[in-house]
């Protein structure tokens, strides 16, 4: 018996140096010391010994076991180890190779339009009122000196929403000019006997029931200003549109006013700039007149100033509204207004 257990041990170590795998591992440990190898089966037959012979085999018996378990053991740790020296190897991070670029999102350019915009009037002391894009008929028409069958209503289409009534309809605002009425009477409910003066841009998005064409979206936005005090004059709205643009386009940049017509503004004026393309002389992007119409302005019509609680005898101011859909196609030469809105990433990413 001791002989056998010997040979047992000596044919258990000896597979145990072949083995490379932890499967080869799994199917050793059954088959050298799982309930049928043969050290297990010589612990088993250690009854059918005598009693003299019995301790001695019992003990060998269990030197064996011990053995193989250590050696077990021992080749587990060294396939383990062999395993990560490989994958040191196969698995080497070249430290040295050029890291992958993460994809930046970026601003929309009308966006970046509409920051450059709030940035120049708030060095100009102009500060950021916000208002609602649903708005009512009185708001977007009425309070704003439109009579209720002016042609200007039939030129900007709306969109009506459910929700307001026969006589006071809501709407998708058509531009940002109700947001002066909003202004002005949040000034003056603050203080009504002395209501403070007012010197805002009012950045927002404008809807109209329009055909989609190059040149025109149903939905755009608009950047209104608006500035009312006591002797605020043309000259106020001349210089301080003027100086936008010079900030904006170019320090050299000429514009001109042209007379116009708004139902909340008298006079109104439409202001161009120099065709920067060009430089005057006539060109394809300014039809050869060497002008860009860029915005609409005036003084604030009397009835408006008094639909915002500001009495006209004492006070007056200016307003306009421009188009940053607009300011952006002609500074980049963009053709068709309806790139804003295809979310080509070709077109996004050039901005
Ligand atoms: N609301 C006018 C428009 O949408 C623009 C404008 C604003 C004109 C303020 C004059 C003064 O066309």
């Amino acid at each position: 018996m001791l002989d056998e257990l010997k040979s047992i041990e000596k044919d258990g170590l000896a597979t145990l140096e072949k083995v490379a795998s932890e499967a080869d591992l799994q199917a050793w440990r059954t088959k050298h010391l799982g309930r049928n190898s043969a050290v297990m089966q010589a612990f088993k037959n250690l009854g059918a010994l005598g009693k003299d012979e019995r301790p001695a085999a019992g003990q060998a018996a269990n030197q064996v076991k011990v053995a193989l378990e250590g050696a077990l053991a021992k080749r587990e740790t060294a396939l383990k180890a062999g395993r990560v020296a490989q994958s040191l190897e196969t698995e080497q991070v070249d430290v040295t190779l050029p890291g992958r670029r993460v994809p930046l999102g970026r601003l929309h350019p009308v966006t970046q339009t509409m920051r450059e915009i709030r940035r120049i009037f708030a060095e100009m002391g102009f500060q950021v009122y916000r208002s609602r894009d649903v708005e009512t008929d009185v708001y977007n028409f009425q309070l704003l000196n439109f009579p209720p069958n002016h042609p200007a209503r039939e030129m900007q289409d709306s969109f009506y929403v459910e929700g307001g009534s026969d006589e006071n309809p809501l709407l998708l605002r058509t531009h940002t000019s109700p947001g002066q009425i909003h202004a002005m009477r949040e000034a003056v409910a603050r203080d009504p006997d002395n209501p403070s003066p007012v010197r805002i841009i009012l950045p927002g998005m404008c809807y109209r029931y329009e055909q989609i064409t190059a040149r025109s979206e149903i939905q755009f936005t608009q950047v209104e200003g608006l500035a009312v005090g006591k002797r605020i004059t043309f000259g106020d709205l001349k210089g301080t549109l003027s100086d936008f643009a010079r900030r904006f386009f170019n320090p050299d940049v000429r514009t001109r006013f042209r007379a116009s017509h708004f139902p909340f503004t008298e006079p109104s004026a439409e202001m161009d700039v120099e065709c920067f393309v060009c430089g005057g002389e006539g060109c394809p992007v300014c039809k050869q007149t060497g002008w860009l119409e860029i915005l609409g302005s005036g003084m604030v019509h009397p009835n408006v100033l008094r639909n915002g609680g500001y009495d006209p005898e004492v006070y007056s101011g200016f307003a306009f509204g421009m188009g940053p859909e607009r300011l952006t196609m002609l500074r980049y030469r963009i053709e068709d207004i309806r790139y804003f809105w295809r979310n080509d990433l070709r077109f996004l990413e050039q901005f």
